[in-house]
């Protein structure tokens, strides 16, 4: 079955779940997709980043559970080797890594399995990493946190960067989301929407909260206000 994700440059709200209670995993996620548009789910392999999160199984689980789009960032060295399992499993769109090279490949891999393609940046990655595939992808994911952990601080420094991605989508009328993650709440959104952001990713400011539904609300209304 074919999940909408949407318009390109909607806003739109993305719970990661990398902050939800993972014993409590379907029912959580039923809870907050009353007020979200895309499940974010972080892939760790430990070796990209210090950490290990979820794989395929977790996410053919959850697609027993959700009909929302699942937006999974790939916080991975070798991405190219599990993109076939993450779409049998449900995956609607992936996002890999620009700084572990192969780019153009794994662009071509994930087009050939149906997925919608992302691209990502860490915060000290430059904006001309990603301009050459601008054409080529859906989605451009400004990391606005080192990725690794749910509760970081926002780095408003990437800003800039947001900026300069959304202008050149403009400039080449490109068809592009531009997605931030890492420590989004009502503060931080309409900062990133005002630099040209359309998707917000908030793990900790959702499921930190008691009612995830009501505070992914919040940030929707927050990042509304000031979109471009
Ligand atoms: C960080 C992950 C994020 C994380 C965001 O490595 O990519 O998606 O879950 O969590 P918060 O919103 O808590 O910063
Ligand atoms: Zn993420």
């Amino acid at each position: 079955m074919e999940r909408d994700p949407g318009d390109f440059g909607q806003l739109r709200i993305a719970p990661s779940v990398l902050s939800a209670d993972f014993g409590l995993l379907a029912e959580q996620v039923g809870e907050v997709s009353r007020a979200a548009d895309w499940l974010h789910v972080d892939v760790m392999d430990g070796h990209f980043v210090p950490n290990v999160t979820i794989g395929p199984p977790v996410v053919a689980s959850l697609r027993r559970h959700s009909s929302l789009y699942f937006d999974c960032h790939l916080m991975m060295t070798e991405p190219g080797k599990y993109l076939e399992a993450f779409a049998k499993a449900g995956a609607d769109g992936c996002t890999v890594h620009v700084e572990i090279g192969g780019t153009s490949e794994l662009i071509a891999q994930m087009r050939e399995l149906g997925l919608r393609v992302g691209l990502a940046l860490n915060p000290d990655t430059p904006f001309e990493a990603v301009q050459p595939y601008l054409g080529e992808v859906d989605l451009v994911l400004c990391m606005t946190v080192f990725p690794g952990f749910g509760g970081q601080r926002f780095i408003a420094d990437v800003m800039g960067k947001v900026e300069q991605v959304r202008s050149a989508i403009q400039a080449g009328g490109f068809q592009v989301d531009v997605e931030v993650d890492g420590g989004i709440d009502t503060t931080t959104a309409p900062i990133a929407a005002r630099a040209g952001a359309n998707v917000f990713v908030a793990g900790n400011a959702v499921f930190g909260a008691e009612r995830s539904w009501e505070a992914a609300e919040s940030i929707r209304s927050a990042a509304h206000a000031a979109l471009r």
